[in-house]
């Protein structure tokens, strides 16, 4: 179910060396809708929220993650920003007092993955096919009537290694199952393991998708963009 711990410690390291791009991802979430109050799905060590609650203080911010020790690096990170709220919270029984008119998940839950040519798809930290629909319908139930759900854009997995800023190597591997892959994920000092994290996740194609996100609500916008950082939807 998408469990962080083995990597929370190095997350950051591996991220900051050029995983993600989170300049990018926040001008194109700002772009994306107007809004005030917004939830993050998966926010991990708050890497998004830290770029967005720097930029733009005239809104609320809300960030929920599975993994306690993820979380706890965000709290360090956040606790300077009066507007940003963070809960422990696996998203499948989602519960917070509140709805927000725009909600993400960038890498968080669910992410598509497009390059430009094949059909893209949707992939999820959750294998478990009911929970996904549970976790859908939970955000959906605190997403207002017209607001956005925005699901991050990744490229293609692959299995490859790359030395990180201070001399490490991340590594992973991608191993077919049968609704979707198992992701393993490494990093090492040379010939000592430093991490090693195993996830499988499901995946939909963009036909599912459209399908399950529909079911509650959520309508695609379609794009101009060949490779957006982000596919929106609306909830009717
Ligand atoms: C790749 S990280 C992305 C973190 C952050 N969005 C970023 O861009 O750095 C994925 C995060 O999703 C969280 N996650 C996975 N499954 C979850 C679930 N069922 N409910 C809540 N969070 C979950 C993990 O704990 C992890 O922190």
């Amino acid at each position: 179910m998408g469990d962080y711990t083995n990597m929370s410690n190095y997350y950051d390291l591996i991220m900051t060396s050029g995983y993600y791009d989170y300049k990018k991802i926040v001008n194109e979430l700002i772009a994306c809708a107007d809004f005030k109050n917004v939830l993050e799905i998966g926010c991990g060590t708050g890497l998004i929220i830290e770029e967005l609650a720097s930029r733009k203080n005239d809104i609320q911010i809300t960030g929920f993650d599975l993994t306690q020790a993820m979380l706890a690096i965000a709290k360090q990170r956040l606790n300077k920003f009066d507007h940003v709220t963070l809960e422990h919270q696996n998203v499948t029984g989602l519960k917070l007092n509140k709805e927000f008119d725009l909600a993400f998940s960038y890498g968080g839950v669910w992410y598509f993955v497009m390059d430009g040519v094949n059909e893209p798809f949707l992939v999820s930290h959750i294998y478990d096919e009911q929970d996904n629909v549970n976790g859908l319908k939970r955000v959906a139930d605190h997403v207002q009537k017209n607001g956005h759900l925005l699901l991050g854009v990744q490229g293609p997995h692959r299995d490859y290694q790359s030395p990180i800023t201070n001399g490490y190597m991340y590594s992973q591997t991608i191993q077919p199952i049968e609704h979707g892959f198992t992701k393993h994920y490494f990093l090492h000092d040379h010939d000592k393991k430093l991490m090693e994290q195993r996830i499988d996740y499901r995946t939909y194609s963009m036909a599912e998708a459209l399908d399950l996100l529909g079911l509650f609500g959520f309508r695609h916008q379609a794009t101009t963009q060949a490779l957006p950082q982000f596919q929106s939807f609306v909830k009717v």
